[in-house]
């Protein structure tokens, strides 16, 4: 009695295990370009890996890495920069010396978003160079509030290596020149991947 009970429960894990593994295949009436689709029963292992690096953000000096592109006609009264849009490509150092190791980019959209404090808009992708991760990216849509002693922002995916990531950004001012507004920010990541 004992035994057949126990048989019947082996019986039934072996049948749910089976119906968890078994593809979940389109028929003819579905999208004609999904391949396939199933349902993933064993997660894969996600690390967490922590990178740190200093970000260069240059507006002075003959090759600016942060340039303005466009403005509304209200942001030159604005004390906050509302409405502005610059393009980056700055680079990431492992040192907060701009001459220390290029591990990398951060390439996108700062737009001045806040009507009332100084806050951007910040679309990037960190895209690397260098090591295990050269042509991986992480990509970060967050908000920067750029006096407040640290800034979080989404990581909200990336590519290659950070392939399905997800994950936060940690954004602390290194050094900050507020007449030619060149800046230096240390980055600490935290990020979640395979
Ligand atoms: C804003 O100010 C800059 C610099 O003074 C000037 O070049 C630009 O034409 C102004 N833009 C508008 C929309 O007024
Ligand atoms: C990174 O990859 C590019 C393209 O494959 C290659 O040209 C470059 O040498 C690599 N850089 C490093 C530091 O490995």
């Amino acid at each position: 009695m004992a035994m057949s009970i126990f048989s019947s429960v082996l019986l039934l894990l072996f049948l749910s295990c089976a119906i968890i593994s078994t593809p979940v295949t389109s028929s003819k009436q579905d999208n004609d370009y999904l391949i396939s689709s199933r349902i993933i029963s064993h997660p894969a292992v996600e690390k967490q890996s922590h990178l740190r690096f200093y970000w260069h953000d240059i507006h002075s000096g003959p090759n600016p890495t942060n340039v303005r592109v466009a403005q509304a006609p209200e942001t030159n009264k604005s004390s906050t920069f509302f409405g502005v849009v610059n393009i980056i490509d700055d680079p990431l150092t492992t040192g907060p010396d701009v001459n220390s190791k290029l591990v990398g980019r951060a390439q996108g959209i700062i737009a001045g978003a806040g009507l009332y404090k100084l806050e951007y808009l910040v679309a990037w992708n960190l895209v690397f160079n260098d090591g295990k991760y050269n042509g991986s990216t992480i990509a970060i849509l967050g908000r920067s509030e750029v006096f407040t002693p640290v800034r979080e922002m989404p990581i909200v995916g990336g590519s290659g290596l950070f392939r399905f990531a997800r994950g936060y950004v940690l954004a602390r001012t290194y050094s900050h020149d507020l007449v030619t507004r060149d800046a230096v920010v240390e980055y600490n990541v935290f990020v979640n991947h395979y």
